[in-house]
């Protein structure tokens, strides 16, 4: 097919995001897309805007301006059920399970609810055959009777990372999902995402601190600082950017490896 004929999906777009808290601005005219089947990396110094971005996108926050698309309709100022029904999903930088209910049920959670808003149903059987699908695909070695309490950091990560993907999400945004890991279990578990993009086509925006594993994954990065965008393009070249190595000058975080 000659090139001008192919249809490029655009799942997401931010057009002029901005968002204040009291006086500060944490974003400021954020416009962005992301196209379907894209694996994005979003990075930026703490305190960029990262997490308030995915808390705008996913409904957490609205935001003081602008518009967020999702699959061509206006879903700026939904709640987060309803995104999330629409295909949203996000894990939660600080990991948030429910802590009286075992890791199956956890996750057995999301396929519930991610099936509330769809027309099809599943049972509490066939979300339990969901949720231990997704808890293997994920790597988590767990019992049925598991509680989230007795998960190590990198098991609390990969129970955000099960109950996101048993909703069937079309869009995953994953927040600092390796932070915390060994380089043993960062590398499984960026495998992981490789494969919830490649394998279940999942679109996925990655936010993350750790710039070896992320850089060799994803296909295109934007990074923020202090709530805007300052340089967007293929991993190789947003590394060398004057910009962005200025704005990590100094950043106690930054591994780089
Ligand atoms: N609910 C809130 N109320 C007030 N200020 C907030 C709130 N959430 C975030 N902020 C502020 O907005 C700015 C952006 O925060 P955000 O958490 O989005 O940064 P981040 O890029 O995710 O940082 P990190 O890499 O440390 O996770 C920070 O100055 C933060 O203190
Ligand atoms: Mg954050």
């Amino acid at each position: 097919m000659p090139p001008s004929l192919i249809q490029v999906l655009i799942m997401l777009s931010l057009d002029g995001i901005g968002k204040f808290f009291g006086g500060l601005a944490a974003l400021s005219d954020i416009s962005l897309k992301v196209e379907e089947g894209e694996f994005l990396g979003l990075i930026g110094p703490n305190g960029s805007g990262k997490t308030t971005l995915f808390n705008v996108i996913s409904g957490v926050l609205k935001p003081s301006s602008g518009r967020v698309s999702f699959m061509g309709a206006d879903i700026t100022g939904l709640y987060p059920d309803k995104i999330c029904h629409l295909g949203v999903a996000r894990t939660f930088q600080i990991p948030r399970p429910l802590k009286d209910l075992t890791v199956v049920e956890n996750v057995m959670l999301g396929a519930l609810f991610g099936d509330s808003g769809r027309s099809t149903y599943h049972s509490e059987e066939t979300a339990k055959r969901d949720a231990i699908k997704y808890i293997d695909f994920v790597g988590l070695k767990v019992g049925e009777l598991t509680m989230p309490d007795e998960l190590t950091a990198a098991g609390l990560r990969k129970l955000e990372l099960a109950r996101a993907l048993a909703t069937s999400p079309t869009l995953l945004l994953a927040d600092e999902v390796i932070s915390g890991l060994n380089q043993e279990e960062i590398l499984e578990a960026s495998s992981v995402l490789n494969r919830i993009r490649d394998e279940m086509g999942v679109t996925i925006i990655w936010v993350e601190h750790i710039m070896g594993a992320l850089m060799s994954l994803v296909e295109r990065v934007v990074v923020l600082d202090y709530g805007k965008i300052i340089a967007e393009g293929k991993p190789s070249e947003v590394s060398g950017d004057k910009r962005v190595v200025e704005a990590y000058l100094g950043e106690e975080e930054q591994e780089v490896y």
